[in-house]
């Protein structure tokens, strides 16, 4: 998203923070370049006329695989905020996953949007009952999941916003006072001492499905079935956190075979085009969760905005169920995708 429109609209510094990544931005860059390295292997000659882009997660059929990745701060994107965002999900039948960074609290944003289907975004702060207050709020609205985000115990080397000195303004439950603060300094009020245990307990009081977004690699997969999650998400943290890590498709298989269906499997990191979506389900990705797309669409056109992004994503998925042949999003198989003879 790092258009020079969407720059005019933020200004520099809040455009800095939502477009950029950590260090030279090699993960930020090579998250889109990941999904061009694989080409698509279509079958011709079978009947496409009625066409289903419906997946199963948690244990529930979704219209498609699309979810609203969690991100911060979303009033600094635009007016609507997370409300926005969150609408968009409800317009377009996408799963909302809302940070616990979120410039709106979760029981707002049920008030408001009360027909999304919702997740609650953990990060668990040092003053752990700042998380465990949210998580309650959180659980008491209606979010059905709790995702935690294991790939952040401190904040990435992010040069865009040490050069800007980009500050949040909008209170969170962090600050609520909403006394301007540097991200560093927000970041640094993350618990870096979480270990496997915290998780494994953090399985037994949530009350609800637990998800670890952030994991790459098999082992950390397999970690995450024996601690109960019910879901992991194959993610790089969109760049933002350690350059040069593998992008989330290439950490997609081994961690895909590793779990065998023993719990949900998201990808994110790049995703632009619903043809991306089919890739990630053909290598055994159960979902995908669209973050700066999503909120690219918010800075534009508040909840419209956002929700036409949502609206092309979901068909061009369906397009290219047809024109791959397959018209069953859960048909979809490694057979469909092989890697790009292109440079
Ligand atoms: C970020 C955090 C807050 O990446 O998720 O900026």
């Amino acid at each position: 998203m790092d258009d020079e429109d969407l720059r005019e609209l933020l200004g520099d510094a809040a455009h800095g923070y939502f477009a950029g990544g950590a260090g030279d931005e090699i993960t930020l860059r090579d998250n889109m370049a990941s999904w061009s390295r694989l080409a698509l292997h279509p079958r011709v000659l079978v009947d496409v006329s009625r066409r289903d882009s419906s997946v199963e997660l948690l244990g529930r059929r979704r219209p498609h695989p699309f979810v609203v990745a969690p991100m911060a701060y979303q009033r600094h994107a635009h007016a609507d905020g997370e409300l926005g965002t969150a609408g968009a999900a409800a317009d377009t039948d996408a799963v909302y996953v809302l940070s616990s960074q979120t410039t709106t609290s979760p029981a707002d944003v049920a008030a408001a949007v009360p027909d999304v289907d919702r997740w609650f975004q953990l990060y668990v702060f040092k003053d752990r009952q700042i998380s465990r207050d949210l998580v309650t709020a959180a659980r008491e609205t209606g979010y059905e999941a709790l995702v935690v985000t294991v790939d952040f115990p401190i904040g990435g080397w992010r040069e865009r916003d040490r050069r800007s000195g980009f500050t949040v303004e909008h209170p969170v439950a962090l600050n609520p006072g909403g006394r301007a603060l540097t991200t560093a300094e927000l970041f640094a009020l993350h618990d870096p001492t979480v270990t496997w245990d915290d998780i494994g307990q953090l399985a037994d009081e949530a009350g609800i499905p637990l998800l670890l977004k952030g994991i790459l690699r098999a082992d950390d997969a397999e970690r995450a079935v024996d601690a109960g999650a019910a879901g992991i998400v194959v993610s790089n943290h969109g760049g933002r956190q350690l350059d040069t890590t593998l992008s989330g498709v290439d950490a997609l298989v081994p961690v895909v075979d590793a779990v065998q269906g023993r719990l949900d499997v998201l990808v994110d990191g790049g995703i632009r085009r619903g043809w991306d979506a089919a890739k990630a389900l053909a290598l055994g990705a159960d979902a995908v969760m669209v973050g700066r797309a999503v909120l690219a669409g918010l800075a534009r056109g508040g909840r419209t905005g956002a929700a036409d992004v949502l609206t092309q994503l979901v068909a061009e998925l369906d397009t290219s169920l047809a024109l791959l042949g397959c018209p069953n999003a859960r048909d979809l198989d490694r057979s469909f995708v092989t890697p790009a003879p292109w440079p």
